[in-house]
């Protein structure tokens, strides 16, 4: 097994959750404690866009703030959408695009195109999440990711993909899905090589150095096997992010990783 010694990366995406500034507040606070203690992760906390602000401006070191979406327009008649330019201008360093479940409400890989071109002009690390809804005996699954990518990657060039991060997260292991299933290492390590190769063939050699995380009901019990995948560069934790127990112990273990 190949070792990879770029700096990995744990996600947390919080979604449409706390409700009160205070549970940001504490849950941040827990954050900020545990990536002291850690050294061998940069960990990013993507926040709802009411509370990111509070926290973005100020300095916590290798904790940093995230979005979860992004307009691609800079300014104008948008009613609702939040702009690369606002994001910037407050801090935000990277943004979840093109979730499933924004995907799920109509954003197609065009628009979500647009947004990954547009985070990386504002110097924003974008995330660009893939997975495909279902998986069967005849494998479409394999087009399904790969056309997110090459459509989600459209406008980049070899010099400007190297700034993405891909997260694969297959729709039927997240944990709200209804009657998901466990992703398994494996699933992951097939998939991983399987997004190096669609990257290689469109942006050469440089295709292959893009981080790919997994995401899909991560906590404390399997996260080591996800981390641990050849070629992982990480995580994106949904629900057991919320939890700070949990996000404490989920760092923990991917701090004491040999991988
Ligand atoms: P989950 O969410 O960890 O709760 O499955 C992951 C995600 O949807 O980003």
């Amino acid at each position: 097994m190949s070792k990879n010694t770029a700096r990995k990366i744990i996600v947390a995406n919080w979604k449409m959750n706390p409700s009160t500034f205070e549970e940001a507040n504490s849950l941040v606070l827990n954050a900020q404690i545990i990536s002291e203690k850690n050294k061998k992760t940069d960990i990013v906390l993507c926040l709802p866009f009411v509370w990111l602000t509070d926290f973005s401006h100020k300095n916590f070191g290798k904790l940093f703030f995230g979005a979860q979406d992004l307009f691609w327009e800079e300014s104008g008649a948008f009613t609702g959408e939040i702009s690369p330019l606002m994001l910037q201008n407050s801090g935000v360093r990277y943004a979840i695009i093109g979730h499933s479940e924004r995907r799920a409400l109509g954003e197609t890989d065009e628009m979500i195109g647009k947004k990954i071109k547009r985070a990386i002009d504002f110097g924003i690390t974008p995330i660009l999440c893939v997975g495909e809804k279902v998986r069967d005996s005849s494998h479409t699954y394999f087009d399904e990711v790969k056309n997110q990518l090459v459509l989600g990657l459209a406008k980049l060039s070899r010099s400007t993909v190297t700034k993405t991060i891909i997260a694969y997260e297959p729709v039927w292991s997240i944990s709200t899905t209804p009657d998901r299933k466990d992703a398994t290492p494996e699933d992951f390590l097939e998939m991983n090589i399987f997004i190096k190769k669609v990257l290689a063939d469109r942006f050469k050699e440089v295709g292959k150095s893009v981080k790919i995380i997994y995401g899909g009901s991560v906590n404390e019990k399997n996260v080591a096997s996800f981390f641990g995948v050849d070629g992982s560069s990480g995580v994106l934790v949904g629900a057991a992010s919320l939890n700070s127990e949990k996000f404490s112990k989920i760092v923990e273990i991917c701090n004491e990783s040999k991988a």
